[in-house]
């Protein structure tokens, strides 16, 4: 019986494998118009570091990007970190107005786990940080705006850094006490919770390379001890949501994951392997334990692992062993997958010498892009509308129709309010998930990162992601709406994806747009 169903899993496996290389790049999309459904809901996003600045006031201490930028002020390409930011700790009634000008149903922001305990322990709480995000809690609630609250985007309190952050077991832990002390604050008002945004980011870039902070550079094992305790901090914050919060208040917990389209370079075999192996590696690490009927990191990164762990002379694999207490912990741990997406990449194996150990040469792939793939600003965001596209009907196949939110997508430029890129982007995109809603996905809303120009990470401010400019030259770090502002109101408002519209004038008001009473929420 096994036997059967293993041969019936790899079956609908390379079925989903064909499927999904068959949609090839063209002919995936038709010209008929389509609609959002009125149930559809439409945000905007930021995260805490990137746009409150205030870093070291009222009583907010250092997170690790305020100590690495405070070091290595060199990294930062044009020099403006998150000091100041786009001053949303001040500016927080500006930043709902434009909200409310764009029309959309909620907002998603992060909380700074040192603005509120600054020790990053709950001994002491400070009260000013409670405050700035009940103010803004309680002004989107004003205007009907449903606050969607990240939990940890990237921002870890340096005093944890220095105890091994997410490599130290402990921040489980740690991650659940300062859970409980934001939902014992903030459950009665926020209906949609998200544990953490990209834990790939977080263990990778912060373990395996030395771009983010700690700059630890434990290549290969660093990365994966992460991996386990983000997870595992996840799943467990998830579940004393449920046990704790969820009959009182009824609210959804989730988590975001980069998922970037991968593709064959081209339809060899190896590459077409290649692919599925890097998945494994950037997604399926973090999406299986979760959603995959086994759960657990994929068997395919726990081999290579361990074998090459053995090659290497390692006792044991480099990757950490989930326990089966622990796979149960982590499976079914989210009502919803929030998907950040942003561009798709060629996969083909590299023949490179990598640094052993590390997970490049664990993986042994190259990344490339189509030469006619538009590039944003940002060097590694390319366009291919298609990519958002296979990516949903990806998840819907080989995890069965889980629940969706774009909880992140956009496009970077230079300063200017003329953005037809980012505008073009945003309709062909927008035009692709209309698609994959039509095609079964179970998608519940999109989220448009950002709402403001804000502080890039190194690329500082020199990479402009913002539906509105931000001036950073002045006091009030005055906010400005961009051509794709008005396109993104409009669509909020019709709907539909309309090629050729264009504002009579760049002035913006708040949006006409009647909410009814009580706004559809998505059933998660
Ligand atoms: C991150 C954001 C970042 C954006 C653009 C996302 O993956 O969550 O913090 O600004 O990408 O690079």
């Amino acid at each position: 019986m096994r036997n059967i169903q293993d041969c019936f899993c790899k079956m609908t496996y390379w079925l989903l494998i064909i499927f999904t290389s068959l949609l090839g790049t063209d002919g995936w999309s038709d010209n008929r118009q389509r609609k959002f459904k009125d149930d559809f809901l439409f945000g905007a996003a930021t995260s805490a570091y990137q746009v409150e600045g205030a870093w070291n006031i009222d009583g907010k201490s250092e997170s690790i990007w305020d100590r690495y930028f405070h070091e290595h002020p060199e990294v930062v390409v044009d020099g403006r970190n998150g000091d100041v930011g786009s001053d949303s700790y001040h500016q927080y009634k500006r930043d709902v107005e434009l909200l409310r000008e764009l029309g959309v149903d909620f907002y998603r922001f992060s909380m700074s786990w040192n603005r509120i305990l600054p020790t990053g322990f709950p001994n002491k709480i400070n009260e000013k940080g409670i405050q700035y995000y009940d103010n803004l809690i309680n002004e989107l609630l004003k205007y009907n705006i449903e606050p969607v609250v990240t939990l940890f985007h990237f921002d870890l309190p340096q005093t944890l850094q220095d105890l091994g952050g997410w490599a130290n077991p402990l921040c489980i832990e740690w991650f659940e006490e300062y859970a409980r002390v934001v939902f014992d604050k903030y459950a009665d008002k926020v209906k949609y919770w998200i544990t953490v945004n990209q834990p790939n980011d977080i263990c990778i870039e912060s373990y395996e390379s030395d771009r983010w902070p700690p700059a630890a550079e434990s290549k290969g094992i660093g990365p994966y001890l992460c991996i386990k305790n983000v997870m595992l901090a996840h799943a467990n914050v998830y579940r004393l949501y449920v046990n704790e919060y969820k009959n009182k208040y009824k609210g959804s917990v989730g988590i975001s994951l980069a998922v970037n389209w991968l593709e064959p370079l081209n339809n060899k075999t190896e590459n077409v392997e290649a692919v599925e192996l890097y998945r494994e590696f950037t997604l399926g690490l973090f999406i299986n334990p979760i959603w995959s009927k086994e759960g657990d990191f994929p068997q395919v990164v726990k081999d290579i692992v361990a074998k090459r762990s053995k090659e290497q002379g390692f006792t044991k694999s480099r990757l950490p062993i989930l326990s089966k207490q622990e796979i149960k912990l982590l499976k079914g741990s989210s009502d919803f997958l929030g998907i950040n997406h942003y561009t798709t990449s060629l996969v083909s194996p590299s023949s490179d010498e990598f640094p052993s150990p590390s997970i490049a040469d664990d993986v042994r792939v190259q990344l490339s892009k189509r030469s006619e793939w538009k590039i944003a600003k940002s060097p590694w965001l390319a366009s291919a509308p298609y990519g958002i596209y296979k990516a949903c009907i990806h998840i819907n196949l080989k995890y069965d129709y889980p629940p969706v939110f774009i909880t992140e997508h956009g496009w970077s430029t230079d300063v200017g309010l003329q953005d037809e890129d980012r505008a073009y982007n945003l309709r062909e995109y927008m035009k692709a998930i209309l698609l994959a809603i039509e095609d079964g996905t179970n998608l519940k809303g999109y989220t448009a990162w950002s709402l403001i120009d804000n502080v890039e990470w190194s690329a500082g401010t020199s990479e402009r992601f913002g539906l509105y400019e931000v001036d950073f030259d002045s006091d009030d770090k005055t906010r400005t709406p961009r051509l794709s502002a008005h396109v993104y109101k409009r669509l909020i408002k019709t709907r539909v994806v309309e090629e050729n519209w264009k504002p009579k004038s760049m002035k913006m008001k708040i949006s006409d747009r009647k909410f009814k009473e009580p706004e559809p929420k998505a059933e998660l």
